[in-house]
């Protein structure tokens, strides 16, 4: 076990499995309908790259970058745009796909300026949520585990670029961002 790990609180294994279902359920609610699945980079890309693999109909992907938590593990509240889409999404049904909704404030951001460039629908699947941490009110339309309040690393999430890679979800040591 890596040793700035508290605990595993998903295992591999927990989390494709929910993957699986997530997938299935889009599959049907989106069935006959034209889906472009946008992920958030960099949190985001092992879930989508998973996601896009269990959905049993035919989509397109498209990334965008948003600046978050920086380098530490408090928000800044401020969202910012630094990657945008490749197209205009016009009349399309956008799903988008993030790693965890906290606070919520990134969710918010994004949907109001996705929906204002004319989507047919927008939606949210997050593979976490932390409902404790909220500050605005916002649900995830497709989410996989929801998680007590504690930071979290591994499955694209990071603490300060690192650990992303680790297969499972786990709760970081307080002394690796506390010191
Ligand atoms: P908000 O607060 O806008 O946050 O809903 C969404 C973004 O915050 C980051 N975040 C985390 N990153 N472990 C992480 O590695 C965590 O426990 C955590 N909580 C929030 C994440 O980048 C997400 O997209
Ligand atoms: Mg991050």
């Amino acid at each position: 076990m890596d040793q700035v790990i508290e605990r595993v609180l998903l295992t591999e294994v927990e989390i494709q499995k929910k993957v699986e279902e997530l997938g299935a359920q889009i599959s049907a609610d989106y069935e006959g309908k034209d889906l472009l699945v946008v992920g958030i980079l960099k949190g985001a890309l092992v879930f989508m790259a998973d996601l896009i693999r269990a959905i049993q109909i035919p989509v397109t992907i498209d990334f965008m970058a948003v600046s978050s938590y920086g380098q530490g593990a408090t928000s800044s509240g401020a969202v910012r745009i630094l990657k945008d889409l490749d197209r205009a999404v016009e009349d399309r049904h956008i799903l988008i796909v993030e790693d965890i909704v906290d606070t919520g404030l990134t969710l918010n951001y994004l949907l109001d300026n996705l929906r204002s460039r004319g989507a047919a629908s927008v939606k949210v699947c997050t593979i976490l949520d932390k409902p404790n941490r909220r500050t605005i009110p916002i649900e995830p339309d497709y989410n996989g585990f929801v998680i007590p309040d504690e930071f979290v690393v591994g499955y694209g999430l990071d603490y300060a670029e690192k650990y992303r890679h680790f297969p499972y979800v786990a709760i970081l040591k307080r002394e690796v961002y506390e010191r």
